[in-house]
């Protein structure tokens, strides 16, 4: 028996390779690569599937399964001793924000797929199958709402309207889950909502708590809820050079008093309320046009329902009551309440992580991510590891070779954890 106290109770796991890791996100970043080093893939664009194809090449290459579901996740599978039993499933999303970054996203996808080439290199029998999974369209940048895949696969959106979601070019979601399954044409079929043993997921963090901390492995506590918020402010197109002002229906002079009376109302003293109106279009966008249209985004998140339920309900008053000449309408899309992770994955992470001597805490996300659909419906957690001043939605996001290898290591020992136990 060893000497090692900390060798005596590891359960039996293996190594990843982070050389191999390093060179898969090197390869999977050349796939919708942007001039200034980041990277745009949207959701189920050429780009992706070619992402979802190199994974299941990787895949085929180690004689691993394959499959897809209805709404475009892709599962990738290492075989358990008892086979019908529900896999753990680790994984993440491939398509990135329009400037997105290197990290966001795939290193949960490369890591559960590493941690599955380890443990198969190392021989280790699980009693239970495990699975790397792409959830589908997770950044909600080509197609609305985000976290779409492991929403609808978790059940909180509707397989039906999600799939008939459009992007910017009338392309449906069931559209591009049909080219996915043409790309990949091999794949099994997998049954949505299937039940699942444990999810673990892990992601750069977004933020600057471990980096600052000189720390390596975040066990992440919770999600913060959001809310988001289509608005449109009809106006009527005019002549700019003949229309008098007490004549016109500007649109954007009456969306310009709705948003700056939303930056007040959600200026908070404590500064945790996080809002943001990422997109903002002006129509025709001609110089010489009143503003006949104006579209809006809103994106408010919070960790405190009470506050998501109270602020948030501030949005259809706030734009009605600036709507002077002008009508105006506000779509609201699906809510995501707070998530609390806690029990056997959290827990299961922490010891993972203690074993292997990795420095850490425990740590809540201010980003939205899959994990926090799956938590709905069947166990789960997240692994967070530090991103270069905590950049992200950013083309020069950035992460250390060795922390992204700890990450998928914790991965690995936790994959190996739960699928053993009884
Ligand atoms: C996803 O990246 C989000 O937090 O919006
Ligand atoms: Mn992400
Ligand atoms: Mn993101």
């Amino acid at each position: 028996m060893s000497r090692d106290p900390i060798a005596r109770t590891r359960p039996r796991s293996a190594d990843v390779d982070a050389d191999r890791l390093w060179r898969r996100h090197l390869e999977m970043a050349r796939l919708g690569a942007t001039p200034k080093g980041g990277v745009n893939r949207p959701a189920l664009g050429e780009k992706d599937i070619e992402a979802h194809a190199l994974l299941a090449t990787w895949a085929r290459q180690r004689g691993f399964g394959l499959a897809i579901d209805d709404i475009g996740n892709m599962f990738v599978r290492r075989p358990g001793t008892a086979d019908d039993a529900a896999p753990v499933v680790s994984g993440s999303h491939s398509d990135t924000q329009p400037t997105g970054g290197r990290f966001d996203g795939i290193f949960g996808v490369l890591a559960a797929f590493e941690a599955l080439e380890a443990i198969d290199e190392a021989g280790i029998e699980t009693r239970r199958p495990l699975e790397a999974t792409i959830w589908n369209n997770e950044e909600g940048s080509r197609f609305v709402p985000g976290t779409m895949g492991s929403g609808v696969y978790a059940g909180r959106l509707v397989l039906a309207d999600t799939l008939a979601a459009v992007d910017r070019e009338g392309i449906t979601v069931a559209d591009a889950v049909a080219a996915l399954k043409r790309g990949i044409p091999d794949a099994d079929v997998r049954a949505l909502g299937a039940p699942i043993t444990a999810f673990v997921e892990a992601h750069i963090e977004q933020g600057p708590v471990l980096e600052d901390a000189g720390e390596v492995i975040g066990v992440v506590t919770g999600i913060q809820g959001s809310r988001k918020f289509h608005i449109e402010v009809i106006g009527e197109e005019a002549h700019a050079g003949t229309t008098a002002r007490r004549h016109r229906k500007d649109a954007f002079v009456e969306a310009v008093a709705m948003v700056n009376a939303l930056h007040e109302i959600f200026h908070d003293a404590e500064d945790l309320a996080r809002f943001t109106i990422g997109q903002f279009e002006i129509l025709p966008g001609a110089r010489a046009v009143v503003p006949g249209r104006v579209k809006f985004s809103i994106d408010f998140r919070h960790p405190e329902i009470s506050v998501l339920d109270d602020l948030g309900d501030k949005v259809e008053p706030a734009c009605r009551s600036r709507a002077r000449a002008c009508e105006v309408t506000i779509d609201e899309l699906p809510r995501s309440a707070p998530v609390a992770f806690s029990g056997l994955v959290p827990d299961a992470i922490e010891a993972a992580a203690r074993l292997r001597g990795y420095p850490g805490r425990r740590i809540f996300s201010g980003a939205l991510h899959d994990a926090g659909n799956l938590a709905r419906q069947f166990p789960a957690g997240m692994v967070f590891v530090p991103c270069e001043r905590g950049l992200s939605h950013n083309e020069a996001e950035n992460a250390k070779p060795s922390d992204l290898a700890a990450g998928a290591q914790v991965i690995a020992d936790v994959l190996v954890d739960l699928a053993n136990r009884d």
